[in-house]
């Protein structure tokens, strides 16, 4: 098994068991339904690609597919985002590992070929590469194919394109889309990690500071309120009418990049858009700001238009280059421009991925029991899953609810 993975270094492993050990037990909902599926041996003899940023709490699902009965293969969804030392812990857990940090794209490429020459039965993927791949040049790993998951939102943007081409060849659960994902995940596991980011990376303040975010969608909502309560002034962007009046609506001022450009201390994208901070936004921006990107590709800023503009560049501190300009101003990008909570962080919280990573199982799982009655499309789980697990993960914080007499059912009309 040590053979066949391709990892930096096996000595690494107990640094990473130690790591995936922690976040075990602050991930109750996920334990909970591991239990049923290690039990059922749900997976047994199927193989599941996991594609996702791997660091301890993807490790830690991988781990749960894997007693669950699956032969897994893991590479990451980041060149920047993997941890050596989880891959290692999880080659000496006996799972196919293929992946390390800071992967040139030729080498990220190869890791995502080699998982998927054991012809997957399941994928989970996280940002559409998997997927772009077994459509394009590696169609012949779709043979024992029964369907596959989808992390992000922009995996989800990449995969309705497909669909509505008409060219989607297996079904996909889009487990962003449910509630228990997108509502906690995007809004507070970004909110909080992108901070956690940006912050240790650069030891410096957000009080006080006039702080740019571009999107104000579920990510971006959260990256804003954040901000907020570690006192800085927070200014959105936007390009939908309806998001720009929510975000006045929650205090924040609204404006043009143009204007941004030229007042803002710290920038961070969350669009899952391109070209979001271009070079004539980076002329007129002050001298030592700090530019970070959340969105899942390093495509939001403008890294070509950042270094063209450039009269040297060097490194500021781990993680952070900084681009001196011709009037002298520098201008500090964060973590290559790649998403900031997982290229300079550990991504999010423990407990936020709990939710996320207890809807992949309940996809996967889904995708194994469905997949003959779903067609070549986007599928969102089954409200019933989302409340499955709302539930495991408030009774786990410790809370109970009303439930509904038979009479106020009646009264809104519900079965
Ligand atoms: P969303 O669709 O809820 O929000 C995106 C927002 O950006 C929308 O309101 C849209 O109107 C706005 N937008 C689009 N183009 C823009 C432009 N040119 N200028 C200003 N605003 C623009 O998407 P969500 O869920 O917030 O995700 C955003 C990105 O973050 C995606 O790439 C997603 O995959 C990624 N993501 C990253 C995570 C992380 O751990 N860093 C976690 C979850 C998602």
């Amino acid at each position: 098994m040590y053979m066949e993975s391709m990892i930096r270094n096996i000595a690494l492993a107990e640094s990473g068991h130690k790591k995936i050990q922690w976040v075990e037990r602050y991930m109750p909902a996920l334990n909970a339904i591991g239990e049923k599926l290690r039990k059922d041996q749900t997976f047994k003899d199927k193989v599941v690609c996991v594609s996702v940023h791997l660091e301890a709490k993807t490790a830690y699902l991988a781990k749960v597919l894997h007693e669950a009965g699956a032969r897994v293969i893991v590479t990451g969804s980041n060149p920047l985002s993997t941890q050596d030392d989880i891959a290692a812990a999880l080659v000496e857990d006996g799972l196919t590992v293929y992946a390390w940090y800071g992967a040139t794209d030729e080498e990220y490429f190869q890791f995502l070929n080699k998982s998927l020459d054991h012809h997957p039965h399941i994928i989970i993927d996280d940002g559409g590469d998997q997927v772009n791949l077994l459509h394009t040049t590696r169609q012949d790993a779709m043979e024992n194919l029964l369907g596959g998951t989808e992390e992000t939102t922009t995996g989800v943007v990449r995969l309705r394109g497909l669909d509505k081409d008409g060219l989607l060849k297996f079904p996909m659960v889009a487990a962003n889309d449910s509630y228990c994902k997108y509502l906690f995940d995007n809004r507070y596991g970004t909110g909080q990690s992108t901070w956690d980011g940006i912050m240790r990376t650069t030891n410096l303040t957000v009080v006080g500071k006039k702080v740019v975010i571009a999107g104000y969608g579920w990510c971006g909502r959260g990256c804003a309120m954040r901000a907020k309560g570690l006192g800085a002034h927070v200014i959105v962007t936007e390009v939908d009418p309806i998001k720009a009046i929510e975000a006045v609506f929650d205090g924040f001022e609204v404006m043009p990049m143009a204007e941004a450009a030229k007042i803002g201390d710290i920038f961070v994208t969350l669009t899952g858009d391109k070209d979001i901070i271009r070079g004539e936004h980076i002329k007129n921006m002050k001298d030592g700001v700090l530019l970070a990107n959340a969105g899942h590709f390093d495509v939001e800023i403008n890294k070509p238009e950042l270094e063209a503009l450039a009269v040297r560049s060097f490194e500021a501190r781990h993680n952070i280059q900084g681009y001196e300009l011709a009037n002298g101003h520098i201008i500090n990008l964060l973590a290559e421009g790649r998403l900031v909570n997982l290229a300079a962080g550990d991504g999010h919280p423990a407990e936020i991925m709990d939710l996320s990573f207890a809807i992949q199982a309940l996809a996967a799982k889904y995708i194994l029991e469905h997949h003959q009655e779903l067609e070549n499309h986007v599928h969102v789980l089954p409200h019933e899953v989302d409340i499955e697990v709302a539930k495991i993960k408030l009774q786990s914080m410790g809370y109970a609810i009303d439930t509904l007499t038979a009479e106020q059912k009646a009264y809104l009309h519900l079965d």
